[in-house]
């Protein structure tokens, strides 16, 4: 503990404590977690005020241009809280970390360190050298497995929903997409290593694992002698006792194999819920994008896992304004939508990202993006709350959760990830409960203990 606080340079009396800030998808929101739990190992504390921490860490994004203006706007704040609280340390981590690397020091004085995500590993070293005057920049891809060297969580309890990453990185190179510079190549981890954190985490208290990658139906993890893919992965985890749901995500159309399909066909555990980007409904504009796949294809596709599981609910994402898309493309985007009939989606305007192929190309003006985004929202909206609103007098099995906002009242998930809330007691905490429901909204759902 005196070693941490002498490393961070603060003179604070206590423990030091860490403030982590975290943008971006889910794979960050674990990345996150196991930089504090490997932190807390160090001796730090938690705090939710960034004015009183001793080491702030902004976990970032780089994805659309506007996730990576939030940070500098955030650092200019942090630049003041810093200046009342002399060796505050300002850390940046996450794919804007990788992506501009020793730049945001020259762009933004208040940060002490820069690492890539897939050196976290090296932060508590990194911190050392910030305490001796050095300003740190880590963004290799180095050939050692981060989660291998970063602490294990040392929390007694967990929530009942856990994220664990199983997959990480992609070779895919979509044309308007950062993450394969960001995140590097594809890569497994291996099934032990998986099922022993999974197993952990159920000894804690969890109950439901979503596992993540950028691609996770990419993941090919050795096991033994040979290597499973993400099918095997989850027939393996739904043999652990206690844990009750396994959801995934992101996938890709190309990784969904014959496997994974059957086997939401045939594994209880395995929700009825997938994320399954598609981006356009127009085969030029998906050649453009270098997805590799066709419109029909994707069709085709969901016809096949909703035969494997009839009433799977999908998502996906969407972008507009990709270069060179004209109303008759955008107009097979909204086709495409109407042929699949999503429970739920989000959709961007295309953003030119630097160092990636598109960002060249000519763009489509602001104005007709904002209008196709309008209009496809507009349908996206009214298909989730048609969804929403066919839940209304079933009877669903709903993780709890947490507490609700109102006193009395406890949330959770349907197996479709929808919020539900109900009056009940934090008994219930962890549970998977019959309950009926009674009403929908666009975003929840409100239900009665059916037992
Ligand atoms: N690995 C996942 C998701 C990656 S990023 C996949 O392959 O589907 C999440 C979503 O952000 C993407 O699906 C895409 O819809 C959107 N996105 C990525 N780059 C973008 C860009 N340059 N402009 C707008 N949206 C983008
Ligand atoms: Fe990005 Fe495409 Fe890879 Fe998804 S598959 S992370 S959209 S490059
Ligand atoms: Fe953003 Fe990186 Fe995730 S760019 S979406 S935080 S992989």
């Amino acid at each position: 503990m005196a070693e941490a606080r002498q490393q961070a340079g603060a003179g604070t009396p206590g423990p030091l404590r860490l403030h982590v800030k975290t943008y971006g998808c889910q794979m960050n929101v674990y990345d996150s977690e196991r930089m504090e739990a490997a932190l807390v190992e160090r001796g730090y504390g938690l705090t939710d005020d960034p004015g009183e921490a001793d080491l702030v860490l902004l976990n970032t994004c780089h994805i659309r241009e506007k996730a990576a203006e939030k940070v500098y706007s955030e650092i200019g704040r942090l630049r003041a809280l810093k200046a009342a609280r002399p060796g505050m340390v300002i850390g940046v981590a996450g794919c804007v970390a990788q992506a501009e690397g020793a730049e945001m020091l020259a762009r933004a004085p208040a940060i002490d360190l820069v690492v890539g995500p897939q050196a976290y590993h090296r932060l508590p070293a990194m911190l050392e050298r910030v305490a001796r005057g050095e300003r740190p920049v880590e963004t290799d891809f180095p050939a050692e497995d981060k989660f291998d060297h970063l602490a294990p969580d040392a929390r007694p309890r967990r929530a009942p929903s856990a994220f664990l990453t199983v997959q990480e990185g992609c070779d895919k190179f979509c044309a308007f997409c950062v993450v394969p510079y960001t995140r590097g190549a594809e890569m497994s981890r291996p099934v032990a290593r998986v099922v022993a954190e999974a197993e952990a985490l159920v000894a804690k208290g969890v109950r439901e694992i979503t596992l993540l990658g950028q691609n996770v139906n990419a993941y090919h993890g050795a096991d033994g002698s040979g290597e499973t893919g993400l099918a095997g992965l989850v027939r393996r985890l739904a043999t652990i006792e206690g844990l009750e749901r396994i959801r995934y995500t992101t996938s890709h159309p190309n990784d969904m194999d014959d496997d994974l399909i059957a086997a939401h066909g045939e594994v209880e555990k395995l929700m009825p819920y997938l994320h399954l980007p598609v981006q356009a409904g127009s085969d030029r504009v998906l050649k453009a994008m270098n997805r590799k796949h066709t419109a029909e294809g994707y069709l085709r596709l969901i016809e096949r896992i909703r035969a494997a599981r009839p009433d799977i609910a999908l998502s996906g994402d969407f972008i507009v304004g990709f270069p060179g898309e004209t109303e008759a493309d955008f107009a097979q985007t909204l086709a495409l939508v109407e042929a699949v009939g999503y429970a739920q989606a989000y959709s961007f305007k295309y953003s030119p990202r630097p160092g990636t192929p598109a960002a060249g190309r000519e763009q489509v003006p602001e104005p007709v993006k904002a209008e196709r985004l309008a209009r496809l929202q507009a349908l996206l909206s009214a298909q989730q709350q048609a969804f929403q609103a066919s839940m209304v007098g079933r009877t669903l099995p709903v993780l709890i959760e947490k507490r609700g906002r109102e006193a009395g009242q406890v949330a959770g998930r349907s197996p479709y990830l929808q919020a539900v809330h109900l009056e009940g007691t934090e008994a219930l905490i962890g549970r998977v409960v019959p309950v009926r429901i009674a009403a929908s909204a666009p975003n929840s759902l409100a239900g009665v203990l059916a037992a």
